[in-house]
């Protein structure tokens, strides 16, 4: 099957809010708000500043087990849709992705949250469906033990079918609300769903209709073989990491030729690399503010960071200055593919411990430049086969997303990659998505037509 794309390309920019930042150090930076992981006025500025420059999307990531190890960030921050719902309140066209585990969450629970926000929000909804890689999860959630890698993917398909299943619970037509006949609803559109599978068992309907968006969209983030086979079959975006265009371009071309053979159509499944552009007004300035990032890593918090794909693992108890330990299988069941990835590297180049969590943690050269240099960059990855977009994460706390936004966003727009207002009021509108037609009405109608092209020929039915 081939397929022909339905609508001209625009860049698709997704802020990630990340509070105090990503790694160990960024808080301590002389423009970083300490306590912006819980402050909402905090992510009420970056939303809607955000939101004017025509990011697609917010995005919240999350997790459910910390250490005193863990980064600032994650010791203490917002829940997803919570923060989300709140910041819906406070904006009117951007999308709003949470991140929920599938591995440590009930389905009917989290298809009510979803569609809450949906609505709350008009239509804004996105979830980001991980399967969390922090073994201490499980005891946060009364289990024996972390499921295994590709249970979890297992089960997150079927959370996902579930999830989707109770979306449909309503037909669109299903709340009649006539006042004067008293009828409230049109029971023969209202669904149970009666699933019973490996991990779940859910009767339904769910207690909420559908928004304008139809369901809320499916976000992604496998970089496994398994992530990125259920990615291909079931997200609307992917998310991924690459350090480089040839990284990303062998990622997007593999992912996008996966999606194919799943029979979907590649232009409505968006692979969105995340990037941490540092501009400058000349190429020195942009060089000094490097500098001032790099300087926030030094050693300590690059193994702190270097530990988070091996499960937290401690690396303080091996020697800096020698050959990268041989770890086995260690990380397999936690970031798989970011681990081994690690470990790939560690050999291939014959690095000590201090070399390869300073190669991983410290900042990354792409995307630093002028407003000019980065825009070029956007462009090479974005038509040459290596992006739909970028999830935007901050570099600097509280002055990359506006220096971006100022220097770089006027650029975008001047060439066309990017548009000025966002376009629709819904994610599906905004991504050129259609909405899906809901499950039972469809049946219904390909029942009647079924029935109609019968009688055209004469068949009694
Ligand atoms: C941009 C991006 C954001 C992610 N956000 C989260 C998150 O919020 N929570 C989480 O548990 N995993 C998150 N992940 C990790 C993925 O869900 C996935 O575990 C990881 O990419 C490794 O893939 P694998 O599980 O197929 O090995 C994210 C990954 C990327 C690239």
């Amino acid at each position: 099957m081939t397929f022909a794309p339905t609508t001209p390309r625009t860049l698709q920019l997704g802020l990630v809010l990340h509070g105090v930042g990503a790694g160990w150090g960024d808080w301590r930076h002389k423009d970083a708000v300490t306590d912006a992981s819980v402050n909402f006025g905090f992510y009420k500025a970056q939303a809607q500043l955000a939101e004017g420059a025509g990011f697609s999307f917010l995005f919240v990531a999350d997790s459910v087990h910390i250490t005193p190890r863990s980064s600032p960030h994650y010791l203490n921050r917002f829940e997803p849709l919570t923060i989300l719902s709140a910041l819906a309140a406070v904006t009117s066209r951007i999308g709003l992705v949470a991140t929920v585990t599938a591995s440590y969450s009930e389905p009917f629970t989290v298809a009510r949250q979803f569609a809450s926000l949906d609505h709350i929000s008009g239509g804004r909804a996105g979830w980001n469906v991980v399967t969390s890689w922090l073994d201490g999860s499980a005891r946060n959630y009364g289990r024996p033990e972390h499921y295994a890698h590709d249970v979890r993917y297992r089960l997150a398909a079927e959370h996902l079918d579930v999830v989707q299943g109770l979306w449909d619970s309503w037909e669109d037509d299903a709340l009649v609300r006539d006042k004067a006949t008293g009828q409230f609803i049109d029971a023969d559109k209202l669904h149970r769903l009666d699933h019973k599978g490996e991990f779940f068992a859910v009767e339904g309907p769910l207690n909420i209709s559908r928004s304008r968006q139809g369901q809320p969209v499916i976000f992604q983030a496998g970089a496994s073989v398994d992530g990125k086979t259920f990615a291909a079959e079931r997200a609307d975006a992917i998310f991924f990491h690459a350090d480089s265009f040839d990284e990303a371009r062998a990622y997007y071309q593999d992912v996008k030729a996966r999606v194919r053979a799943a029979g979907r159509n590649p232009d409505e499944v968006f692979l969105l690399p995340g990037f941490r552009p540092i501009v400058g007004r000349t190429r020195a300035e942009a060089e000094r503010k490097y500098e001032e990032l790099a300087a926030l890593v030094p050693v300590e918090n690059a193994i702190a960071a270097l530990a988070r794909p091996f499960n937290d693992h401690d690396f303080s108890q091996y020697p800096l200055d020698e050959p990268f330990p041989d770890l086995g299988d260690l990380g397999r069941n936690s970031q798989q593919s970011t681990s081994d990835r690690i470990k790939q590297h560690a050999r291939e180049h014959g690095l000590t411990l201090r070399e390869v969590a300073l190669w991983h943690a410290r900042p990354k050269r792409s995307f630093v430049g002028t407003a000019e240099e980065v825009a070029d960059e956007i462009q090479h990855w974005f038509e040459g086969g290596a992006a739909d977009g970028f999830n935007f994460f901050e570099a600097l706390p509280n002055s990359s997303l506006k220096d971006f936004v100022e220097l770089v966003v006027p650029v975008l727009r001047a060439r066309g990659l990017l548009h000025g207002v966002l376009p629709a009021e819904t994610l599906r509108g905004n991504l050129g998505l259609p909405v899906p037609e809901n499950r039972h009405t469809r049946a219904r109608r390909e029942a009647q037509q079924a029935v109609a092209a019968a009688r055209a020929e004469g068949v009694e039915v």
